[in-house]
Protein backbone atom coordinates (compact mmCIF):
# COMPACT_ATOMS: atom_id res chain seq x y z
CA UNK A 1 0.00 0.00 0.00
CA UNK A 2 2.98 2.43 1.36
CA UNK A 3 4.64 1.23 -2.01
CA UNK A 4 1.86 2.30 -4.60
CA UNK A 5 0.92 5.80 -2.56
CA UNK A 6 4.81 6.80 -3.06
CA UNK A 7 4.68 5.46 -7.09
CA UNK A 8 1.17 7.59 -7.07
CA UNK A 9 3.26 10.79 -5.40
CA UNK A 10 6.35 10.12 -7.76
CA UNK A 11 4.30 10.15 -10.43
CA UNK A 12 2.38 13.50 -9.46
CA UNK A 13 5.84 15.30 -8.80
CA UNK A 14 7.20 14.18 -12.39
CA UNK A 15 3.68 15.36 -13.97
CA UNK A 16 3.69 18.97 -11.98
CA UNK A 17 7.48 19.62 -12.91
CA UNK A 18 6.71 18.74 -16.61
CA UNK A 19 3.84 21.16 -16.60
CA UNK A 20 5.89 23.47 -15.09
CA UNK A 21 8.97 23.63 -17.47
CA UNK A 22 6.55 23.89 -20.55
CA UNK A 23 4.67 26.82 -18.70
CA UNK A 24 8.44 28.34 -18.46
CA UNK A 25 8.85 27.66 -22.56
CA UNK A 26 6.08 29.06 -23.42
CA UNK A 27 6.50 32.20 -21.35
CA UNK A 28 9.80 32.75 -22.28
CA UNK A 29 9.65 31.76 -26.27
CA UNK A 30 7.07 33.07 -28.72
CA UNK A 31 5.15 32.20 -31.57
CA UNK A 32 4.16 34.17 -34.68
CA UNK A 33 0.43 34.27 -36.09
CA UNK A 34 -0.95 35.48 -39.18
CA UNK A 35 -4.38 37.00 -40.24
CA UNK A 36 -5.64 37.89 -43.51
CA UNK A 37 -7.82 40.71 -43.51
CA UNK A 38 -9.63 41.84 -46.62
CA UNK A 39 -11.74 44.53 -47.12
CA UNK A 40 -12.95 46.75 -50.04
CA UNK A 41 -11.93 49.73 -47.91
CA UNK A 42 -8.56 49.23 -47.90
CA UNK A 43 -6.95 50.30 -51.45
CA UNK A 44 -2.89 48.96 -50.86
CA UNK A 45 -1.53 45.50 -49.13
CA UNK A 46 -0.41 46.64 -45.43
CA UNK A 47 1.38 44.45 -43.45
CA UNK A 48 0.89 45.26 -39.51
CA UNK A 49 2.30 44.11 -36.17
CA UNK A 50 -0.02 43.85 -33.08
CA UNK A 51 1.83 43.45 -29.75
CA UNK A 52 0.27 43.26 -26.77
CA UNK A 53 0.88 42.61 -22.70
CA UNK A 54 4.30 41.78 -22.81
CA UNK A 55 3.96 42.84 -18.99
CA UNK A 56 7.86 43.92 -19.09
CA UNK A 57 8.54 40.04 -20.27
CA UNK A 58 11.81 39.81 -21.79
CA UNK A 59 12.87 37.66 -24.54
CA UNK A 60 16.73 38.02 -24.35
CA UNK A 61 18.75 40.80 -23.12
CA UNK A 62 16.67 44.25 -23.52
CA UNK A 63 13.97 41.95 -25.91
CA UNK A 64 16.15 41.28 -28.88
CA UNK A 65 15.01 38.26 -30.02
CA UNK A 66 11.32 40.10 -30.26
CA UNK A 67 13.23 43.00 -31.83
CA UNK A 68 14.92 40.66 -33.90
CA UNK A 69 11.84 38.83 -35.00
CA UNK A 70 9.89 41.76 -35.51
CA UNK A 71 12.40 43.33 -37.72
CA UNK A 72 12.86 39.97 -40.06
CA UNK A 73 8.61 40.21 -40.80
CA UNK A 74 9.41 44.26 -41.63
CA UNK A 75 5.94 45.69 -40.50
CA UNK A 76 4.75 48.58 -42.53
CA UNK A 77 3.24 49.75 -39.13
CA UNK A 78 3.47 48.60 -35.51
CA UNK A 79 0.32 48.52 -32.63
CA UNK A 80 0.24 48.63 -29.72
CA UNK A 81 -2.42 47.08 -27.91
CA UNK A 82 -1.48 47.78 -24.01
CA UNK A 83 0.03 46.35 -20.77
CA UNK A 84 3.60 46.58 -22.25
CA UNK A 85 4.11 47.41 -18.66
CA UNK A 86 3.31 45.78 -15.74
CA UNK A 87 1.41 48.15 -12.42
CA UNK A 88 0.99 46.21 -9.73
CA UNK A 89 2.86 45.84 -6.30
CA UNK A 90 5.45 47.09 -8.14
CA UNK A 91 6.66 48.66 -11.67
CA UNK A 92 8.15 46.69 -14.03
CA UNK A 93 9.01 48.89 -17.44
CA UNK A 94 13.07 47.93 -17.77
CA UNK A 95 12.82 45.62 -20.73
CA UNK A 96 9.91 47.18 -22.00
CA UNK A 97 11.60 50.66 -22.81
CA UNK A 98 14.83 49.52 -24.84
CA UNK A 99 12.43 47.35 -27.19
CA UNK A 100 10.38 50.56 -27.75
CA UNK A 101 12.76 52.84 -28.32
CA UNK A 102 14.73 50.40 -31.02
CA UNK A 103 11.04 49.12 -32.52
CA UNK A 104 10.45 52.91 -33.04
CA UNK A 105 13.60 54.02 -34.75
CA UNK A 106 13.00 51.91 -37.69
CA UNK A 107 8.75 51.06 -37.61
CA UNK A 108 6.14 53.63 -37.26
CA UNK A 109 4.34 52.77 -33.87
CA UNK A 110 0.95 53.70 -32.29
CA UNK A 111 0.36 52.82 -28.79
CA UNK A 112 -2.96 52.79 -27.02
CA UNK A 113 -3.62 52.07 -23.41
CA UNK A 114 -4.44 48.80 -21.16
CA UNK A 115 -5.38 48.84 -17.66
CA UNK A 116 -2.01 48.69 -16.38
CA UNK A 117 -0.88 52.16 -18.33
CA UNK A 118 -4.08 53.51 -17.07
CA UNK A 119 -2.87 52.44 -13.60
CA UNK A 120 0.11 54.86 -13.56
CA UNK A 121 -2.48 57.58 -12.79
CA UNK A 122 -2.81 56.47 -9.38
CA UNK A 123 0.91 57.49 -9.11
CA UNK A 124 2.05 54.90 -6.85
CA UNK A 125 5.70 54.02 -8.36
CA UNK A 126 6.97 57.79 -8.91
CA UNK A 127 6.11 57.32 -12.89
CA UNK A 128 2.96 59.03 -13.70
CA UNK A 129 0.56 58.16 -16.14
CA UNK A 130 1.82 61.77 -18.15
CA UNK A 131 5.24 61.46 -17.50
CA UNK A 132 5.08 57.45 -19.71
CA UNK A 133 2.87 58.86 -21.82
CA UNK A 134 5.76 61.87 -22.30
CA UNK A 135 8.62 58.99 -22.62
CA UNK A 136 6.87 57.11 -25.35
CA UNK A 137 5.80 60.12 -27.32
CA UNK A 138 9.37 61.43 -27.11
CA UNK A 139 10.72 57.71 -28.50
CA UNK A 140 8.53 59.26 -32.00
CA UNK A 141 6.00 56.87 -30.64
CA UNK A 142 1.75 57.94 -31.68
CA UNK A 143 0.07 57.45 -28.30
CA UNK A 144 -3.71 57.51 -28.93
CA UNK A 145 -5.52 58.02 -25.78
CA UNK A 146 -9.37 58.49 -26.79
CA UNK A 147 -7.93 59.41 -29.74
CA UNK A 148 -7.84 58.85 -33.67
CA UNK A 149 -4.86 59.37 -36.20
CA UNK A 150 -5.35 58.98 -40.27
CA UNK A 151 -2.31 56.42 -41.58
CA UNK A 152 -3.63 57.45 -44.71
CA UNK A 153 -6.62 58.47 -46.70
CA UNK A 154 -8.70 55.45 -45.96
CA UNK A 155 -7.40 54.12 -43.14
CA UNK A 156 -8.06 55.22 -39.52
CA UNK A 157 -6.36 54.17 -36.39
CA UNK A 158 -8.38 54.55 -32.78
CA UNK A 159 -6.75 53.68 -29.32
CA UNK A 160 -9.92 53.92 -26.89
CA UNK A 161 -9.26 53.92 -22.97
CA UNK A 162 -11.65 51.53 -21.14
CA UNK A 163 -13.49 52.79 -17.90
CA UNK A 164 -11.95 50.99 -14.27
CA UNK A 165 -14.97 49.20 -13.99
CA UNK A 166 -15.08 47.58 -17.29
CA UNK A 167 -11.77 45.97 -15.80
CA UNK A 168 -13.46 44.72 -12.61
CA UNK A 169 -13.31 40.82 -11.78
CA UNK A 170 -16.19 39.04 -13.86
CA UNK A 171 -17.71 41.86 -15.63
CA UNK A 172 -19.80 41.21 -18.08
CA UNK A 173 -21.85 43.33 -18.85
CA UNK A 174 -21.13 45.81 -22.68
CA UNK A 175 -20.16 49.27 -22.38
CA UNK A 176 -22.41 52.56 -21.44
CA UNK A 177 -24.21 53.60 -23.86
CA UNK A 178 -22.96 56.15 -26.01
CA UNK A 179 -19.36 55.31 -24.70
CA UNK A 180 -17.44 54.97 -27.96
CA UNK A 181 -19.07 58.15 -29.65
CA UNK A 182 -18.40 59.84 -26.83
CA UNK A 183 -14.38 59.67 -26.87
CA UNK A 184 -13.74 58.60 -30.35
CA UNK A 185 -15.18 59.36 -33.71
CA UNK A 186 -15.64 57.35 -36.47
CA UNK A 187 -16.19 57.91 -40.37
CA UNK A 188 -17.33 54.30 -41.63
CA UNK A 189 -16.14 55.64 -44.98
CA UNK A 190 -12.87 54.71 -44.16
CA UNK A 191 -11.28 51.21 -42.85
CA UNK A 192 -11.28 51.76 -38.77
CA UNK A 193 -9.01 49.96 -36.58
CA UNK A 194 -9.74 50.21 -32.65
CA UNK A 195 -6.80 49.51 -30.51
CA UNK A 196 -9.15 48.80 -26.99
CA UNK A 197 -7.57 46.77 -25.11
CA UNK A 198 -10.50 44.24 -24.08
CA UNK A 199 -11.80 42.04 -26.01
CA UNK A 200 -14.78 41.67 -23.88
CA UNK A 201 -16.92 44.63 -25.70
CA UNK A 202 -16.98 43.04 -29.38
CA UNK A 203 -20.99 43.82 -29.64
CA UNK A 204 -20.29 47.52 -28.42
CA UNK A 205 -17.37 47.52 -30.84
CA UNK A 206 -19.09 46.36 -33.78
CA UNK A 207 -22.30 48.45 -33.56
CA UNK A 208 -19.84 51.68 -33.03
CA UNK A 209 -18.94 50.32 -37.56
CA UNK A 210 -15.52 49.22 -36.30
CA UNK A 211 -13.94 47.21 -39.47
CA UNK A 212 -10.99 45.58 -37.18
CA UNK A 213 -10.62 46.03 -33.67
CA UNK A 214 -7.78 44.53 -31.98
CA UNK A 215 -7.29 43.73 -28.11
CA UNK A 216 -5.30 41.39 -25.85
CA UNK A 217 -5.69 41.24 -21.93
CA UNK A 218 -6.75 37.76 -21.33
CA UNK A 219 -3.36 36.75 -22.08
CA UNK A 220 -4.97 33.94 -24.29
CA UNK A 221 -6.69 32.13 -21.40
CA UNK A 222 -4.08 31.10 -19.42
CA UNK A 223 -4.25 27.42 -19.93
CA UNK A 224 -5.88 26.58 -23.46
CA UNK A 225 -8.47 23.93 -23.75
CA UNK A 226 -9.16 22.16 -26.69
CA UNK A 227 -11.88 24.36 -29.17
CA UNK A 228 -9.70 27.47 -28.15
CA UNK A 229 -11.92 27.94 -24.70
CA UNK A 230 -9.12 29.57 -22.03
CA UNK A 231 -9.55 28.50 -18.34
CA UNK A 232 -9.21 31.77 -16.85
CA UNK A 233 -8.53 35.29 -17.55
CA UNK A 234 -6.56 37.96 -15.88
CA UNK A 235 -10.59 39.26 -15.04
CA UNK A 236 -11.49 35.35 -13.62
CA UNK A 237 -13.77 35.01 -16.70
CA UNK A 238 -14.24 31.07 -16.66
CA UNK A 239 -14.00 28.67 -20.06
CA UNK A 240 -14.01 31.75 -22.28
CA UNK A 241 -14.04 31.38 -25.87
CA UNK A 242 -13.29 34.96 -26.05
CA UNK A 243 -9.31 35.12 -25.05
CA UNK A 244 -7.53 34.20 -28.94
CA UNK A 245 -7.65 34.55 -32.50
CA UNK A 246 -9.96 35.76 -34.98
CA UNK A 247 -14.11 36.53 -34.23
CA UNK A 248 -16.26 37.95 -36.90
CA UNK A 249 -19.13 39.80 -36.11
CA UNK A 250 -21.64 41.31 -38.53
CA UNK A 251 -18.70 43.32 -40.98
CA UNK A 252 -16.03 43.29 -37.70
CA UNK A 253 -13.35 41.51 -37.50
CA UNK A 254 -11.44 40.89 -33.89
CA UNK A 255 -8.48 39.95 -33.72
CA UNK A 256 -7.45 39.08 -30.26
CA UNK A 257 -3.73 38.25 -29.02
CA UNK A 258 -2.71 35.65 -26.49
CA UNK A 259 0.07 38.59 -25.41
CA UNK A 260 3.09 38.21 -24.69
CA UNK A 261 3.88 37.99 -21.48
CA UNK A 262 2.06 37.81 -17.51
CA UNK A 263 1.49 38.95 -14.20
CA UNK A 264 0.19 37.66 -11.01
CA UNK A 265 -0.60 34.38 -12.37
CA UNK A 266 2.71 33.27 -14.48
CA UNK A 267 1.51 30.17 -16.07
CA UNK A 268 1.09 29.49 -19.93
CA UNK A 269 -0.34 26.23 -20.85
CA UNK A 270 -1.19 25.23 -24.36
CA UNK A 271 -1.46 29.54 -25.00
CA UNK A 272 2.27 30.06 -26.52
CA UNK A 273 3.12 33.74 -26.35
CA UNK A 274 2.99 35.66 -29.45
CA UNK A 275 3.65 38.17 -32.45
CA UNK A 276 0.50 38.82 -34.07
CA UNK A 277 0.78 39.46 -37.85
CA UNK A 278 -2.07 41.15 -39.59
CA UNK A 279 -1.83 41.24 -43.64
CA UNK A 280 -4.75 43.81 -44.76
CA UNK A 281 -5.79 43.61 -48.33
CA UNK A 282 -7.88 44.99 -50.54
CA UNK A 283 -10.74 43.04 -51.89
CA UNK A 284 -11.07 43.30 -55.83
CA UNK A 285 -13.35 45.11 -56.98
CA UNK A 286 -16.30 43.73 -59.41
CA UNK A 287 -15.39 44.58 -63.11
CA UNK A 288 -18.61 45.86 -64.73
CA UNK A 289 -18.16 44.42 -68.75
CA UNK A 290 -19.72 46.93 -70.79
CA UNK A 291 -21.64 45.45 -73.74
FE1 LIG B 1 -4.70 43.86 -19.46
Amino acid sequence: MKNIFSKILGLGVVGCSALLLRSFYERKNFKTVQYDVISKKIDTKKKIVFLTDLHNNSFGKNNEKLFYAIDSISPDLILIGGDMITVKDKLGIENVLPLLKRLSGRYKCIYANGNHEQRLGENKFGLNYLQYKQIIEGMGIVYLSNNSLDIDDNICVHGLDLLKKYYYRRYKGGMDTGYIKEHIAIDRDKFNILLAHSPLFIKDYEESGVDLALAGHFHGGTIRLPGGIGLMTPQFHFFSRLVVGMKRLGNMVQIIGAGLGTHSVNIRLNDMSEIVVINLKPRKKNINLVQ
